[in-house]
């Protein structure tokens, strides 16, 4: 569930007590955040979302940082109430232990975001190899265009090389909100999963406030779309490995370099 934006007019908390209600019904494993917890980012707004989040019954809330969050230096805030903006876990799943990495891709005020090349090593090395279970990424932000939301200006500005990293480390599943509306792209292996807004009437054209559930076994993995209260329909399908029938021969580094970390000298310095 994403896009709660506690705070402003268009919140609404009914919303959001129903699908915390149904998530506890539902006994899920993980619970994803992916951000805009806020509307400005002011701490009032994230001692409320933090309030209906703790009603979750779920061992595994993971909360990530969306750009209404940082505005007005909101990023404090988020620390003091969920901790690390960014943070790599282990999630317990039938399945055996996902690794699911929670990226922060804001830049304070602005709707846009960036994953950025410092953070390229450090998602390599949380999945690179994980192999007891998916692997999962939240981020606010779309990765791909998603449609029926308008002009795209805000999307993440180094979509190109993390794409072509979350298809090299072979990420299951990214975790997306931002367009307020719900969408699903496969592609070259990486599903990308967007959710609407779940509690704001923040809503783009007829979509109405949504979340997903997703379910993920070993054949496969099927996401359905929730009104909070009024039900839900099938969002999308799919095998759980994906079918790759395409092949893709130039390496990674041909497009994509990581940056050292501050101060490590480069290779062959
Ligand atoms: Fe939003
Ligand atoms: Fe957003």
């Amino acid at each position: 569930m994403s896009d709660l934006h506690v705070g402003s007019g268009l919140f609404r908390a009914d919303l959001l007590e129903a699908a915390i209600d149904e998530a506890n019904a539902l006994g899920p494993d993980l619970v994803a955040v992916p951000g805009d917890l806020t509307t400005e980012g002011y701490r009032h707004e994230f001692e409320q979302a933090r309030e209906f989040l703790s009603r979750l019954e779920c061992p595994s809330v993971l909360v990530t940082m969306g750009n209404h969050d940082a505005r007005n230096v909101g990023y404090r805030h988020f620390e003091d109430f969920f901790g690390l903006r960014e943070r790599a876990e282990q999630v317990r799943v039938p399945e055996g232990e996902a690794k699911v990495v929670s990226l922060d891709s804001t830049k304070p005020d602005l709707d846009e975001g960036e994953v950025g090349r410092e953070h390229y090593s450090w998602l390599d090395s949380e999945f690179r190899g994980w192999n007891q279970g998916p692997r999962i990424l939240l981020i606010h932000h779309h990765i791909l265009a998603v449609p029926g939301t308008g002009r795209d200006q805000n999307n993440l500005r180094d979509a190109g090389d993390v794409m072509a990293i979350l298809r090299e480390l072979r990420v299951d599943l990214v975790l997306a909100g931002h367009r307020h509306v719900p969408y699903v792209w496969s592609i070259s292996g990486v599903r990308v999963v967007h959710s609407g807004t779940v509690s704001s009437l923040r809503v783009r054209g007829t979509m109405p406030p949504s979340y997903n559930v997703i379910d993920l076994d070993a054949d496969s993995v099927r996401i359905s779309l929730r009104r909070p209260g009024e039900g839900e329909e099938p969002l999308a399908e799919f095998s759980r490995e994906p079918v790759i029938t395409s092949r893709f021969h130039p390496a990674l580094d041909r497009f994509v370099r990581y940056d050292m970390l501050p101060f490590t000298p480069p290779p062959g310095a």
